[in-house]
C-alpha cells in the first residue's frame, strides 16, 4: 500500500505516521507539507519524518501530480487548522482548507487513488444547544475554519468520485501528546497552565461543551479509513470520538487540577459567552468502525501531556505567546519575510 499524507509535519501528522508505520510496516508512507511548523519539535528523540519513506516539501495549492502516481490512499491533513488562525487568515483558510482540498481530491481521483481521507471537524456543529449532534443534524458553524470544513465536505459529496471513496472524519477537538505539540487546544492549554503557573485560567465561563479525542485515537480512526473502509459508503461524513468524552470546559479544568496537585482553577465568570458549544453523538462511528474506537482516557491524555512537558523542562508562563501556539509561529514567519500574508513561502 502507498499512502500520501499531506500536512504530516503538524500536530496530528507525526502521531498518524508513527501509528501507520506500526500497523502497516510494509506500506510506502509519503509526507507532503509546506513545513510551517517543521521546527516546532518538542522532544529530542526520533525526527518523526524518519519513519516515512519519502518527505516532500510544498504547498497543497500546488501538489505535483507525480506524487499521486501509484498512491492507494491520501490522508489529507494539511490545513490552517484552528479558529484563531482561521479568523486571522480567513480568505487563505478557504483557499487552503476548501479549494485546495477539493483540487487534491480531484487529482487523487484522476490518478486512481482508492481512498481520500479528509480531516474534518466536529466544530461544524458550532453553536448547538440540546442533545448530542448527529451527522444528519443541521450544522451551525461559528468560524471561518468550521465553514471551510463544511464547504469541503459538500464539494466532496457532490463530486463525481469515480472509483474513489471519500471519507470525512469529523474529529472531536484533539488533545494529547505529539512530537510537534500545540498548546492552543483546550486540554493541552490547561495542562501547560497547571505546570507553568499552578493556575488554570479558563478564558470562557467554563460552560461550553466540547468533545475531545486523543491524537492517538485520531490515528486509529485514520487507519480504519485507509485499511478497513471497504465496508464504508462511497461518501461518508462521520463524527469521530466517543460520548464519554463530551465535556464541559470547566470539568476539563477540574480534571487537570486534580491530576497536577496544587493547581488552582480560575474561571472568568465575566467572559463573554463562547458560542462554540456542542455535544456530539458518535453512534455512526461505533457502527462503522467497532474495531477502531477511541481507547485513550482523559486521565491518560493528561498524564502523557504532563510527562512530555515535564521531560522538556516546560515552565513558560507566557506560553500563549510562544511558538507552541500555531498562530504565533505563522506571525513570526510573516514578520521574518519567510512567508507572505497569503501564507505562500517566499
Ligand atoms: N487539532 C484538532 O483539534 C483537530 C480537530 C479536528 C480536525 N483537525 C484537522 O486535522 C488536520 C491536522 O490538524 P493538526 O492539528 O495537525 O494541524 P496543524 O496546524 O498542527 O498541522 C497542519 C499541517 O498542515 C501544513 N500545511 C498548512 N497549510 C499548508 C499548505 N498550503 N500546503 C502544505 N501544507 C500545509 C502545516 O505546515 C502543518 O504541518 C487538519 O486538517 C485539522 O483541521 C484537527
Amino acid at each position: 500500500m502507498r499512502v500520501l499524507i499531506t500536512g504530516n509535519m503538524g500536530y496530528v501528522g507525526p502521531v498518524v505516521v508513527r501509528h501507520l508505520r506500526q500497523t502497516h510496516p510494509d506500506a510506502d508512507l509519503i509526507g507532503y507539507d509546506t513545513g510551517f511548523f517543521s521546527g516546532s519539535l518538542t522532544d529530542t528523540g526520533l525526527l518523526p519524518e524518519t519513519l516515512l519513506d519519502e518527505q516532500h516539501f510544498g504547498d497543497v495549492r500546488r501538489l505535483p501530480a507525480r506524487l499521486l502516481a501509484g498512491v492507494d490512499a491520501v490522508v489529507h491533513l494539511a490545513a490552517i487548522s484552528n479558529d484563531p488562525m482561521g479568523n486571522r487568515f480567513e480568505a487563505v483558510t478557504d483557499a487552503i482548507n476548501h479549494r485546495a482540498s477539493v483540487a487534491v481530491a480531484e487529482a487523487a481521483r484522476d490518478a486512481g487513488v482508492k481512498t481520500f481521507v479528509f480531516a474534518s471537524s466536529c466544530s461544524v456543529y458550532g453553536a448547538a444547544a440540546g442533545p448530542p449532534r448527529r451527522e444528519t443534524d443541521p450544522l451551525n458553524p461559528q468560524t471561518a475554519y468550521a465553514r471551510s470544513k463544511i464547504a469541503t465536505e459538500q464539494s466532496l459529496r457532490q463530486m463525481e468520485l469515480g472509483g474513489m471513496r471519500a471519507i470525512c472524519l469529523r474529529f472531536a477537538t484533539a488533545c494529547g501528546w505529539s512530537n510537534r505539540l500545540r498548546l492552543d487546544l483546550v486540554l493541552n492549554d490547561f495542562v501547560a497552565c497547571a505546570l507553568a503557573a499552578g493556575e488554570i485560567t479558563v478564558l470562557s465561563d467554563g460552560t461550553p461543551w466540547r468533545p475531545l479525542i486523543d491524537v492517538a485515537d485520531m490515528a486509529r480512526a485514520i487507519d480504519w479509513a485507509i485499511s478497513a473502509a471497504d465496508q464504508a459508503p462511497h461518501f461518508v461524513a462521520v463524527n469521530v470520538g466517543s460520548e464519554e468524552r463530551n465535556y464541559q470546559v470547566r470539568d476539563l479544568a477540574q480534571a487537570v487540577a486534580a491530576a497536577v496537585p496544587g493547581t488552582q482553577v480560575s474561571i472568568n465568570t465575566a467572559a463573554p459567552a463562547d458560542t462554540r458549544s456542542y455535544k456530539v453523538d458518535f453512534s455512526l462511528w461505533r457502527e462503522l468502525a467497532p474495531g477502531h474506537q477511541p481507547q485513550v482516557t482523559l486521565a491518560q491524555s493528561i498524564e502523557q501531556l504532563r510527562e512530555g512537558l515535564t521531560a522538556m523542562g516546560f515552565s513558560d508562563r507566557n506560553f500563549r505567546q510562544s511558538p507552541l501556539i500555531r498562530l504565533q509561529v505563522l506571525d513570526r514567519l510573516i514578520k521574518s519575510g519567510a512567508v507572505s500574508e497569503a501564507l505562500e513561502r517566499q
